[in-house]
């Protein structure tokens, strides 16, 4: 491969290209520091408990509510069961993307993307020069709004990628919304607060990253996704059927989350976590890989309006609970993650360092 390319600060390797190598040892690139380890402290043994389970069957009943809620203040994740997306349409959306990391390199490389918006096939979030990297390859997408959906940017190949990936964007932000209901719900607030304070339904944002992580020769030295929160509103993620890797930061301990066949794994992204005054709390999580399997993800974010200053909803602060962030756009806010990579949950912490110095 010649050049940076496109904005990136060094050539582009496709991790995808390294696990095909058969190389018995992975480039120093993508080995971590030994603390960002799997097998370092508060990594590893078994929990007894897992991410919260709730049944989605009954979305607008107080008691889903409650247990949404509760989910989001305690753990930041849940698994969503009864969620009202047919399995059929789960199996056919992993299918799909399968078919498109089997590609040929010529045909995935039409899609290569750059760290201007990052939409298309990538292999690294971050434009540091000589940052660690993570071992896994990805697709990102704008769904909607409808003025970044581009249809030149989703791949042509296999043939019923896109139809099933619209098809599948729609069933699930249309659960996304359901979910925010319950959120809104949850907070003692009316139905469609959230989704007012988000800036509204038709203004969401809605992007799909597809994450593929192929095999690792020396899985204990990397992870394929480094701890980091999401950025956005919430995320729905459809995890690999049969291959576990994501965990999520419990107490100091990573808890690797077991998927429920069919379920959906929810999390918090940053932006509720601020408008909630951190009542509801966006949480780290990362992913390993393993020697054995590859491991394909889907991840839907749903996001709010890009260009609203977002701050702590005024019904969740008071003078025994100040707001803790100052104002921020997630357009703002998104350059964070794509110029610096995943990092924990500085970004959303530093929010806070300047709420705090702003009231003094
Ligand atoms: C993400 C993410 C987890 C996974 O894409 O933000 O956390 O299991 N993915 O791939
Ligand atoms: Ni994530």
């Amino acid at each position: 491969m010649e050049g940076a390319g496109a904005g990136w600060p060094e050539p582009v390797v496709r991790v995808q290209s390294l696990s095909e190598s058969g190389a018995a040892t992975i480039p120093d690139r993508y080995v971590k520091p030994e603390a960002e380890r799997p097998a370092a402290a508060g990594a590893g043994g078994a929990t007894a408990e897992g991410i919260p389970v709730v049944d989605l069957s009954s979305p607008s009943d107080p008691a889903t509510a409650r247990a949404v809620s509760e989910a989001c203040r305690d753990w930041g994740f849940f698994q969503a069961v009864n969620h009202g997306v047919p399995p059929e349409l789960l199996r056919r959306a992993r299918g799909v993307w399968r078919g498109f990391f089997r590609q040929p390199t010529e045909v995935k490389q039409r899609y290569a993307n750059s760290p201007a918006t990052y939409e298309g096939y990538g292999s690294r979030l971050g434009v540091e020069k000589g940052a660690v990297l993570d071992w896994g390859d990805y697709y990102f997408l704008h769904v909607r709004p409808p003025h970044l959906f581009d249809p030149d940017k989703w791949p042509h190949l296999p043939p019923d990628l896109r139809e099933t990936t619209e098809e599948y964007s729609r069933e699930v932000a249309a659960l996304c919304g359901r979910l925010m209901t319950a959120m809104s719900l949850g907070l003692g607030a009316g139905p469609s607060r959230l989704q007012e304070a988000f800036g509204g339904a038709e203004g969401a944002g809605v992007c799909v990253r597809v994450n593929y992580y192929p095999r690792c020769p020396q899985p204990e030295l990397t992870l394929g996704l480094s701890s980091h929160s999401d950025p956005g509103g919430m995320t729905v993620l459809l995890a690999d059927d049969r291959v576990r890797g994501l965990q999520v930061r419990r107490r100091g301990a990573w808890v690797t989350v077991d998927p429920v066949p069919d379920a959906f794994i929810v999390n918090v992204g940053d932006q509720i976590q601020v408008l909630t005054n951190a009542t509801y709390r966006s949480v780290e999580h990362r992913v390993t890989v393993n020697a054995a399997e590859e491991r394909l993800s889907v991840a839907l974010f749903y996001n709010p309006r890009s260009d609203l200053p977002l701050a702590p909803m005024p019904e969740l602060v008071s003078p025994e609970r100040p707001s803790l962030y100052s104002p921020m756009t997630f357009d703002e806010y998104r350059l964070y993650i794509r110029r610096k990579g995943p990092r924990g949950k500085s970004q959303v912490e530093s929010l806070k360092a300047t709420a705090v110095g702003a009231a003094r």
